[in-house]
């Protein structure tokens, strides 16, 4: 049974980080690596399920959980490590994710941000332990809060995410997600906006139809640019892929696009595979001269996690009564509900991208020549992703951390 308290980890945070094997960083590359592999199966999973438009942050969900995880024991922690892929070595996970954190708050020419928060109930004893790992290896802050009164706690914790994410994420809990019971709330924000390396002109924006499906079609505004791009296409997969690098070189959208109008389906069955293929097929291209026609998009996602975790990623202790947080505290706690809320913009200037997990607890009682140029015309519903390459500098081929993903079935502004 459990008792009225609860708690809330919030988390908002997607990232992606590269390393391998020069052994400089073993931590990093351990973390990354894990956090790839999560990647593709939360995107995997949720995508399945998203009919419409999507955008969601592997990486948010992978920092919230993996704060979470860093308190569990028993069972409870090593189904965190299954899940999340954490190395065996939890000191080489505190200083992988650390490092990792680091890393992506310090990228230059676009703005990247990653925040940590931990609302504690009032009187909460939680171990120092856990609160220093959470201030020292994820730059997280600590701030208690009176869950009985669920408005005010609810809007101490929106408050946080809107900051955390230039407002475009205005709210994350509800005052009756919150009450007396709750006894700590983990949070993770991911924020992101960057210029393209190359802005599209808004003079070339036109009017042009978007094929939602193989009878139905809808004008959208479409930005046009002509210019050096990779750009490679997999028969084997009928799709197509590009790179648009923003500002940042190491940072860019990677687009994905059926050949069939009604390819989604197709390609969300077979994300893992195409998106690997993708990356290395367009590491080892040249740029060449494409015509981009892109839809103008913005949407926003809301995933409630829990049942996502729990029934089909495997991740089902946590939320029980038999649950062991241990590391946080003496007084037993469950996982309530995990959720995540995300947003996208993308127009002529380049991308913004938000967003944010909360994870919330409650307590329980015990228990060559110039090739013609190409075409790539995004009039049909396709992947997105924004990923950050060369995470680890000294390493050639390292794993990319994908920040943002998401699919557009019909573009909206
Ligand atoms: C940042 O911008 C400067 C000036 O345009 C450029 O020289 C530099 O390569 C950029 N950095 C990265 C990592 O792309």
């Amino acid at each position: 049974m459990c008792t009225l308290q609860r708690s809330f980890l919030a988390l908002c945070l997607i990232a992606s980080a590269m390393a391998s094997p020069t052994g400089s960083n073993l931590a990093l590359q351990a973390v990354s690596q894990g956090n790839n592999l999560f990647a593709h199966n939360f995107v995997k999973t949720i995508s399945k399920d998203q009919t419409g438009n999507l955008i969601c942050s592997p990486l948010s969900a992978n920092i919230a959980l993996s704060m979470a995880a860093v308190g569990a024991a028993g069972t409870t922690e090593a189904q965190f490590k299954d899940v999340l892929k954490l190395p065996n070595d939890k000191a080489q996970t505190l200083s992988g994710y650390q490092n990792l954190i680091e890393i992506l708050n310090n990228v230059e020419n676009v703005t990247l941000k990653l925040a940590n928060k931990l609302f504690v109930a009032e009187k909460f004893p939680v171990k120092p332990e856990y609160k220093q790992n959470l201030v020292s290896h994820y730059h997280s802050d600590i701030d208690s809060v009176d869950f009985s009164q669920s408005a005010n706690a609810a809007n101490t914790i929106n408050t946080w995410c809107k900051e955390k994410t230039n407002n475009r994420i205005d709210s994350i809990v509800q005052a009756a997600d919150l009450d007396p019971g709750t006894a700590l709330v983990l949070a993770n924000a991911v924020y992101f906006k960057g210029k393209w390396a190359n802005e599209f002109d808004p003079k070339d924006t036109t009017d042009r139809p978007f094929h939602i499906d193989s009878t139905k079609s809808k004008s959208v505004p479409t930005m046009y640019r002509k210019g050096n791009y990779k750009f490679v296409e997999l028969p084997e997969y009928e799709v197509k892929c590009i790179e648009l690098p923003y500002a940042n070189k190491d940072i860019s959208m990677v687009i994905i696009l059926p050949n069939k109008i009604d390819g989604l389906s197709a390609l969300t069955d077979k994300l893992e595979e195409v998106t690997t293929q993708c990356s290395v097929r367009l590491t080892q291209t040249y740029e060449r001269e494409v015509k981009v026609y892109l839809p103008k998009f913005k949407t926003e996602t809301k995933l409630d996690l829990g049942n996502t975790l729990s029934e089909k990623m495997g991740l089902t202790q946590p939320f029980t009564n038999s649950a062991d947080f241990s590391g946080i505290s003496d007084i037993p706690l469950k996982i309530d509900k995990v959720v995540q809320k995300a947003f996208i913009e993308v127009n002529e200037e380049g991308s913004e991208a938000a967003a944010v997990t909360v994870v919330m607890f409650t307590r329980c009682l015990a228990i060559g020549n110039l090739p013609p140029p190409l075409e790539f015309n995004v009039d049909r519903p396709f992947v997105y992703s924004i990923v950050k390459t060369n995470v680890d500098n000294e390493v050639e081929s390292s794993v990319a951390i994908t920040l943002f993903v998401g699919h557009i079935t019909e573009p909206t502004v």
